[in-house]
């Protein structure tokens, strides 16, 4: 099938959604994706932030290889029945994220279900301990997922909804401005009109990845967040985007000094396969058996990839990362480690220079209004960073 019929077939059969039918992707290696013509791009966001590492990375995928060969393809429901994948995934999760306590993880399928168990724990604890707290803090130009509500439906086990969680969240959310890097806000002082004994948790990004690649100001944020754990507050990074050293650090986390009770984890976790993960400070753990759960969290084929991913991580040439981040940044001046944006006076402005990039042979992606985000696997070839940022030299 020729790449145009293809696409079009995909638009007829697929319910509208955020594709823009106009490029066909047949296979992925590395920094690149080809089309169906063979032709070469670098992926300039690395399939949204999931290839962190590049494309089929080959410790991963001869874990994955050796799995399938030994085991074939099965499922085992983690949150049901244990499992030695599932346990050295949660291991690894346990000795690599930032949270100062015993730990406890819950393994889902992508990074929307990593914010619902989050918001979940928070709520289930806040309920137990001290039910008047129901506000959650986020972030105007804040991004954490796209699910809507299917706990609001259940009507089975009691288990399932009793106490806040009978009508689907009933969080108030107040929206606090971001500490851009590159404004004043001051989301500390905007804190005097909220009632800090109801406020349950505060859930944000480092970087806004969806909302522009919109840069934390570290000590605005950091005031912001001492305060408010200060008074009670459940400090929830989502590393969804951020993390895997996307920004510099295996966590962004780690270069602001935040301490997570919650953090949440996807995207290029999986190695390329679908995962989310949420890891807690064990105190915040549900107290009873079936208040949260899913069907494929654990599947242990990418409870292998994700192990993997996480090695390649702890292994990573951070000499080349760094001198990466240095070519990148010096190119795109606005953003974290490999996680930077350019932005355009207008939408046409940004999406023709998105075309004419993809003509040239890189795929970009939008972020925000009228920007774009570069984020190339981070451990890209120094010399194929170059050869990138010296086509999309050419396209304004
Ligand atoms: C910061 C952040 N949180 C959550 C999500 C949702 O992840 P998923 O699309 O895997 O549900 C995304 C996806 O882009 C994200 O960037």
């Amino acid at each position: 099938m020729n790449q145009e019929r293809l696409c079009e077939l995909a638009k007829k059969y697929s319910v509208t959604s955020t594709q823009d039918f106009s490029f066909e992707i047949a296979g992925a290696n590395g920094p690149f994706v080809r089309d169906s013509s063979g032709k070469r791009y670098y992926d300039f966001h690395s399939m949204v932030g999931t290839a962190n590492f590049g494309h089929n990375h080959p410790q991963i995928r001869k874990a994955v290889r050796c799995f399938v060969r030994e085991y074939g393809v099965f499922h085992i429901a983690g949150n049901d029945y244990p499992h030695k994948w599932m346990v050295e995934l949660m291991q690894k999760l346990r000795y690599v994220t930032p949270i100062n306590f015993g730990k406890k993880v819950f393994l889902s399928n992508s990074g929307t279900e990593a914010v619902e168990a989050a918001l979940k724990v928070v709520m289930d604890y806040h309920f137990r301990n001290d039910p008047k707290r129901t506000i959650v803090l986020v972030f105007r130009g804040a991004f954490h997922g796209r699910t809507l509500g299917a706990l609001a439906l259940n009507a089975s086990k009691e288990v399932h909804r009793r106490g806040f969680f009978q009508s689907g969240p009933p969080l108030k959310i107040i929206h606090l401005s971001f500490p851009d890097i590159n404004t004043d806000a001051d989301p500390l002082a905007e804190l005097k009109d909220v009632p800090l004994e109801k406020v349950a948790a505060i859930v944000f990004e480092i970087v806004q990845g969806e909302g522009g690649i919109n840069t934390a100001d570290p000590e605005r944020m950091a005031a912001l967040l001492n305060f408010l754990r200060s008074v009670g507050v459940l400090i929830v990074p989502d590393e969804i985007q951020t993390g895997m050293y996307r920004t510099g650090t295996l966590f962004a986390c780690e270069q602001y000094g935040i301490e997570p009770d919650i953090i949440c984890l996807g995207k290029s976790l999986g190695g390329g396969l679908p995962i989310g993960a949420t890891v807690i400070e064990e105190g915040l753990d549900f107290q009873e058996r079936g208040r949260h759960s899913n069907t494929f969290g654990g599947n242990p084929l990418i409870c292998v990839a994700a192990s993997q991913a996480i090695e390649v991580a702890l292994n990573l040439n951070k000499t080349k990362l760094e001198r990466n981040i240095r070519v990148l940044s010096e190119f795109a001046p606005e953003g974290l480690g490999m996680m930077r944006r350019k932005r355009f006076e207008s939408v046409e402005a940004r999406n023709a220079y998105m075309a004419k990039a993809l003509e040239k042979g890189v795929l970009l992606i939008g972020s925000g209004e009228k920007n774009v985000r570069f984020m190339p696997p981070v451990n890209i070839e120094n010399s194929l960073l170059s050869e990138a940022i010296d086509i999309l030299r050419t396209c304004d």
